[in-house]
């Protein structure tokens, strides 16, 4: 095969062959067997951005992409296998309820996770603040807990599509990330060699998420419902609100805790909606609800029968955590206590998710690049949600710090828009796509 002739073909607005897809899935498994350079990879990752691809061909990508390394093989596991993908947001704790609902609810849930870059916080860093918390399984190991409990999470193992780790690289430094095609078997691909059979996508929209608009994070859901079509996945979509942050923890330690509050029957009402929305949702698509008002029954009494909090304490027992669930939500946050407080009166218009993310990792509780440390007792916790009605001098922010808090202060005043009338709260589901 010849590599130039591969991408002067997507340069040139045609299809690749299954063939030629194959080829760049090889050439990016293994770049030292030199099928294909890296700047020959990254031209034809910028001929798609240009040109796209075809629904048959974005769903021959995604399985080479799939099978391109080692995959988790849950046979002999209680079906349904379900996985749950977001697409990453400000104060995202979603998989740490989500999970423990889905195992209470009988499903088997296997998951990798990945490390927060930039505002969007990583589930594998939010966990990493439960003392002794391992997040580095072994595929065997996953699939050992997941049969005796229901669940098991881990971060990337190297040998999973190592072909999307190679493009990805790439186009992380190439320009070459924001395409539909690329991102959508890039993500699915990921899922598909976890051994998922039913997945929940979390498509975040807004100012804190990766897709800024409505029309964006459709694009991305039909492209991935195309996929799922060609390869008989079994895929439920939710488009979910990321223009304000999610629940009111943003941080890490300060997420886990939030979580906990929310396993155990409180927590913030948008986010227990959430949490609700998309359980109830993955056992519809999952077929093991008839309706969705019965999943949402379902869904929510795991959380107020207990049965969630038991399942996420067996989870977190069975990956090492020295300290029960309630000695989690009795840790001490960073030491330094600074309220924000309203400049007005009226009602809540915006709560800026893209600002809060930025002033968390500011904190030092994300990364900049790849290397940084996390302070996991750093965060904010937003006190309000759009359409709340809020009086002058109320307390709308509170900040955990390290170091001196002035400027995130300054920052977060910013983030805040009031309202002399009375604002609409914003629905947390947008829009359902399966
Ligand atoms: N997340 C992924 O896993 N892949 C992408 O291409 C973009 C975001």
């Amino acid at each position: 095969m010849n590599p130039v002739r591969v991408i002067e073909r997507k340069r040139d607005g045609h299809e690749n062959s299954r063939e030629e897809l194959e080829f760049i899935v090889r050439a990016a498994t293994n770049l030292s067997a030199g099928l294909m350079s890296e700047p020959q990879l990254a031209a034809w990752c910028m001929a798609v951005v240009w040109r796209g691809m075809s629904a048959a061909e974005t769903a021959t990508l995604t399985l080479a992409m799939a099978q391109s390394g080692d995959r988790v093989d849950l046979a002999g596991l209680p079906k349904p296998w379900v996985d749950k993908h977001s697409t990453g947001g400000v104060g995202d704790k979603t998989t740490l309820v989500l999970l423990p609902m889905l195992a209470a609810c009988g499903l088997t849930c296997v998951k990798m996770s990945g490390r927060g870059l930039g505002k969007t916080g990583g589930t594998i860093d939010k966990l990493e603040s439960i003392p002794g918390f391992q997040t580095a399984l072994s595929i065997d190991s996953l699939v050992a807990q997941a049969n005796q409990i229901g669940l098991a999470l881990t971060g990337q193992t190297p040998n999973l599509t190592p072909a999307d780790g190679t493009l990805y690289a790439l186009r992380d430094v190439t320009g070459t990330v924001k395409s539909i095609p690329l991102i959508a078997s890039s993500v699915l691909s990921k899922k598909i060699a976890g051994g998922a059979e039913v997945i929940s996508i979390d498509l975040k929209c807004g100012s804190g998420a990766f897709m800024q608009t409505h029309e964006e994070a459709r694009e991305l859901g039909d492209c991935m419902l195309g996929i799922a079509r060609e390869l008989d996945l079994h895929l439920g979509i939710e488009i979910t609100d990321m223009d304000q942050p999610l629940g009111s923890a943003v941080g890490n330690l300060i997420e886990v805790q939030e979580a906990i509050e929310t396993l155990s029957g409180g927590g913030p009402a948008r986010f227990r909606e959430l949490v609700i929305e998309l359980c109830a949702s993955m056992l519809v698509t999952a077929g093991v609800a008839l309706s969705h008002a019965a999943a949402m029954t379902q869904a929510r009494a795991s959380l107020d029968d207990g049965t969630a909090h038991q399942k996420a304490h067996a989870w977190f027992l069975a990956q090492g955590a020295s300290v029960s669930l309630q000695e989690i939500t009795a840790l001490p946050l960073a030491p330094i206590k600074n309220e924000i407080k309203a400049t007005q009166s009226g009602w809540i218009k915006r709560i800026d998710a893209g600002v809060v993310g930025e002033v968390v990792v500011d904190l030092g509780g994300g990364r900049r690049s790849k290397g940084d440390t996390i302070h996991p007792g750093v965060g904010v916790r937003v006190q309000k949600a759009v359409g709340d009605p809020v009086a002058a001098g109320e307390v709308v922010f509170e900040v955990y710090a390290a170091h001196d808090p002035t400027e995130a202060a300054q920052q977060l005043t910013r983030a805040i828009e009031y309202s002399p009338t009375e604002v609409a709260p914003r629905p947390v589901v947008m829009e359902r796509l399966a």
